[in-house]
Parts: C-alpha cells; sequence; structure tokens
C-alpha cells in the first residue's frame, strides 16, 4: 500500500527565533503569542470535536450496535479502498463524477457529511428520477439514520451514492490520476472530452466487479425497502418447518426478465453458455445468462430443475425444495439475501459481479453452492455432488440461515456505513469543507420539505423502511 500523495498535513508553521528584542517590542512579542495560544488553542478544541478517521470506535453506540461482531464483513471496506489510499480521493475527481453520476439519468446522489451532518451537496430531481426516487429515498433514510446513531462521530467526507445495478463510470483502470491522459482516448464510459478528471473516484453501489476497483459497495437499497429484518429473518423459524427430509431434491426458482449488462473490457463479468458457447451480445455489452439458462438447462434435466419465468410463487413454497437457485439480473441479484433464511441450499450462479458481504462471507460448500464459473452444466456435476452427499447439503443450508441471520441484520448494515465512512475519510486528498459545496442542503430538510413537495417525490416518501 503506496502513501498517500497528499496527506492532511497540519499547516502551522513554527515560531521563528528572534534575537534580541526591545522591552516594548517584547510586550508586544508576548501579546502574540497569547492570542496565538488562544486562537490555537480554540483551533485545538474545534478539531477535537471533528471526528477523525480512525476514530470510529471512540461512539457510544458503535458498542451498543455491537459493531465489533461485524468484523468479518469489513475487510471488503479496505478492499474498495486500496486504490483510493494509493492514489488519493482528491476534490476535483469527487467534483467531476458529482457532475457526471450526480444526473438524474444516471441515478447518482451527491451527498456528504460535515460536523456530523447528512447533507445533499447538489440539487437533485425526484420526478426526473422516475422509479429510481423510491430508491433514493431509501439512502436518504439511511443517511439520515447513520447521522442520528454516530451523529458527531461521522467524519467530514463527500461522496456520489448511486443506485443503477452496475457502474457506469469510466474505470481508474484506463484513466487515473497517476496515469497521463492520452490523446484522443476513448472507451466505454470514459467520456474524454473537455473537463474530464481521471478517477478514483468516490462512488458507492450496490454491486460492482474488479474492473472498478474504486467502487465502494453498500448495503442494497432492497434491505430497507422489503423491511429485510422484520420478513426474511422474522420467519426463520417459519421458514424452518418443513424438515430437510421433506424437501424435494429439485432445484427452484422463478424469474423476472433481466439481462447481465457489462463492460467489454472486463474479462471478469465474461460469460460462456453450453460447451463454451458465446452467449454475449451488444459489442459484448449485454449476457442474457439467466435467459440463457432457463432456455437451455431444464431440457438437460428436467427431473431436477425447476426453473421459470412463469407465475411468481410465495417464498413460503421455495421450502418444498431442497435446492434454491440464484441466477444474476443486470447486476448481482439481491434474491440471494431472500433466499438464503429459506433452510434450502442456494446454488448460485459465479459471476464477476459481487455485493458487500459475498467475498468476505459466501463459501463454496460451505453456505451456498456455486456454478457456472465457466459453463452452466456446471450445474449438473452439482446436482450429482448434492444428491450424493445430503448430510452435507443440509449443513450448507443451516450454514445459509446462520450467515443471514448472524450478519445481515440492520445492525450489521449500520455499522458498515459507519466503518466505510471512516475508511473513506482516511482516503481523502484533500481536507473536505462544507464550502466547497455551495449548494449544499442538510439531508433532513430535503427528506422533510423537497421530497414531498411534488408527486413523484411524495410517492418516494411514503414507502415503507427500515434500517
Ligand atoms: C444511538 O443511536 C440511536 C438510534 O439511532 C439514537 O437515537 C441515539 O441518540 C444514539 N445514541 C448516542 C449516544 O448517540
Ligand atoms: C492507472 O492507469 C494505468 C494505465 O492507464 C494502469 O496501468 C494502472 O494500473 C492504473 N493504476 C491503478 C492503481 O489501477
Ligand atoms: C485526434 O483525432 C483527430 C480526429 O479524429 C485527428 O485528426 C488527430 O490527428 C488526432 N490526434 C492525435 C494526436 O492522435
Ligand atoms: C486534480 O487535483 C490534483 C491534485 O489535487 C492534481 O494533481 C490534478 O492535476 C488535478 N486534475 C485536474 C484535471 O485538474
Ligand atoms: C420491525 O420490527 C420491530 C420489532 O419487531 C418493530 O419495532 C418495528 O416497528 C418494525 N418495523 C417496521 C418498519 O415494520
Amino acid at each position: 500500500m503506496g502513501s498517500r500523495p497528499f496527506p492532511h498535513s497540519s499547516t502551522s508553521s513554527s515560531p521563528g527565533r528572534g534575537g534580541s528584542v526591545s522591552l516594548l517590542g517584547a510586550v508586544l512579542l508576548a501579546e502574540l503569542l497569547v492570542s496565538l495560544l488562544l486562537s490555537s488553542a480554540h483551533a485545538a478544541t474545534a478539531a477535537a470535536e471533528k471526528s477523525k478517521p480512525g476514530d470510529y470506535a471512540a461512539a457510544a453506540n458503535y458498542s451498543t450496535l455491537g459493531c465489533e461482531a461485524f468484523d468479518p464483513t469489513y475487510p471488503q471496506i479496505d478492499s474498495d479502498l486500496e486504490i483510493h489510499r494509493q492514489l488519493g480521493t482528491h476534490l476535483n475527481s469527487t467534483k467531476y463524477i458529482a457532475g457526471y453520476l450526480g444526473s438524474v439519468q444516471m441515478r447518482g446522489l451527491t451527498v456528504g457529511f460535515f460536523s456530523g451532518r447528512a447533507y445533499l451537496l447538489t440539487p437533485t430531481d425526484f420526478p426526473g428520477l422516475s422509479h429510481h426516487a423510491k430508491l433514493h429515498a431509501m439512502y436518504i433514510r439511511m443517511l439520515l439514520h447513520v447521522e442520528d446513531t454516530f451523529g458527531p462521530h461521522v467524519p467530514d467526507v463527500a461522496f456520489v451514492l448511486t443506485t443503477s445495478d452496475t457502474p457506469r463510470y469510466c474505470s481508474p483502470r484506463l484513466l487515473n490520476v497517476s496515469s497521463p491522459q492520452p490523446f484522443n482516448f476513448s472507451a466505454v464510459d470514459c467520456h474524454h472530452s473537455r473537463g474530464f478528471v481521471p478517477g478514483p473516484y468516490p462512488v458507492m453501489g450496490i454491486g460492482k466487479s474488479d474492473w472498478w476497483p474504486d467502487l465502494l459497495l453498500v448495503p442494497n437499497f432492497h434491505f430497507h425497502m422489503k423491511l429485510y429484518d422484520n420478513t426474511s429473518l422474522a420467519l426463520v423459524e417459519q421458514f424452518g418447518e418443513v424438515p430437510w427430509a421433506q424437501r424435494k431434491p429439485i432445484l427452484f426458482g422463478r424469474f423476472s426478465k433481466y439481462r447481465m449488462n457489462r463492460s467489454p473490457d472486463d474479462a471478469s463479468t465474461a460469460k460462456l453458455g453450453v460447451g463454451g458457447k458465446k452467449i454475449c451480445y451488444n459489442g459484448g455489452k449485454t449476457c442474457p445468462s439467466r435467459e440463457y439458462f432457463i432456455r437451455k438447462m431444464p431440457e438437460k434435466d428436467p427431473a431436477r430443475i425447476d426453473v421459470s419465468f412463469r407465475a411468481k410463487v410465495p417464498m413460503l413454497r421455495h421450502t418444498e425444495y431442497k435446492y434454491l437457485i440464484n441466477l444474476e439480473g443486470q447486476g448481482i441479484s439481491s434474491r440471494l439475501e431472500q433466499l438464503l433464511p429459506m433452510s434450502s441450499a442456494v446454488f448460485k450462479e459465479a459471476s464477476g459481479y459481487y455485493a458487500y458481504y459475498y467475498r468476505t462471507l459466501l463459501k463454496h460448500r460451505v453456505n451456498i453452492i456455486e456454478f457456472w464459473r465457466k459453463v452452466p452444466e456446471e450445474v449438473l456435476e452439482e446436482l450429482d455432488w448434492a444428491a450424493a452427499h445430503d448430510r452435507e447439503v443440509q449443513r450448507i443450508a443451516a450454514a445459509g440461515v446462520s450467515l443471514a441471520r448472524t450478519y445481515l441484520v440492520g445492525p450489521g448494515r449500520t455499522c458498515y456505513w459507519y466503518r466505510l465512512l471512516h475508511g473513506l475519510a482516511g482516503a481523502l486528498a484533500y481536507e473536505p469543507d462544507l464550502s466547497q459545496w455551495p449548494e449544499a442542503v442538510p439531508l433532513r430538510q430535503v427528506l422533510e420539505e423537497q421530497m414531498p413537495a411534488s408527486s413523484k417525490g411524495r410517492e418516494a416518501y411514503e414507502q415503507p423502511w427500515a434500517p
């Protein structure tokens, strides 16, 4: 890990050494020293009131919420911040990405914390966001929840929060602050026009691949929207009522039609069909893996694979099956969180896309069963393995439930956000200040006044929410 190019530094200059001074000079000097001492004491108090990166444990709610219990999830934060720590998160990159992703078409929200308060830093437009207005409402409430919970212990930071399924900006693997900008450069989402500033960018989102090392993963808005703890987690006992032996050894799933979006340059999200057949199109930007699986795979083993786009089935009825399938959507599928508590083994499509807890918590044949690392027919091998290891698969199902109950809980999400904000604050290559954002409005005012002012905004405002 390299050192930051522009570390926070106190710019206090050491007092110069005077030679011989007159009495009057000495008096003046003494007065000057007193006033300097007073003002620096004042500055020190002000600095102590501001939370510093790394001070996260100082907040009383850090232990009240049991934030230490979620330690196994935080390494993802360090991983996402690695490029920020190497190259620095600059104010000009932050402003550039705020202008680019912060527009309603790009589903971004430019927000930040200053002196423990959450702010909307550039104006947004709830009617223009259409169905994403509801998703933004989920995150606005979450940021205010972080404010309520940790207040003055939240460090000063500015970032762009996105609700798109996959990242949509120029990867700092192609252009970053340490590489000179090639003239006439043009690649996917690198709009190298006048005013372009390379990353890393402080962008937060629900899913990413290694192609966007700088994207900071945050828990999915669906946790809030679906009142996850009150619905999925609260029903764990009920889901567990169907005994394992009574569950059918069939791989089951019902789906909506979504196709995966990707960057053609991103080898980590490339997908192949049966026998290594090419299935992506649109210049490699679309891979219909979900559709492909549903069209091709049931016919290969109709007795064991029951997947389709047909009528949805209530979650409780999923407990009739031993094996539940998770297929990726446009990017990661938040269905996974709903399947883990069902006491059935979750078969997960391997994917280059991941959410905030995948890399730290999900383990093949420990709490999930992964397939389609290369080709979809791997699912048949995994089904054979499952049939031959029924006891082990039952344990995998139980481990999935335990993962969800232990880590995918409200306090875990609140703590994760808080640790991420502290991590990001430590990677900033500039001194954040509210004056850098002249259009800033307290987020509470946005929620309570701006949002209900339009009908689209009011609809979003009225959505149920839980932490
Ligand atoms: C702890 O969090 C709760 C709920 O978010 C909040 O009401 C309370 O004021 C917080 N306590 C402190 C000491 O900040
Ligand atoms: C920065 O960009 C250059 C090429 O443009 C690339 O080789 C390098 O790996 C990038 N740095 C990081 C940390 O991604
Ligand atoms: C940049 O592109 C323009 C038009 O496509 C071309 O005329 C010019 O020679 C290019 N410049 C360089 C340095 O490649
Ligand atoms: C952005 O700021 C950094 C220093 O903070 C500077 O090195 C870089 O040249 C700036 N980039 C642009 C495009 O202004
Ligand atoms: C969720 O459940 C808790 C405790 O059972 C309850 O206090 C809370 O009001 C519920 N939240 C919602 C949004 O239903």
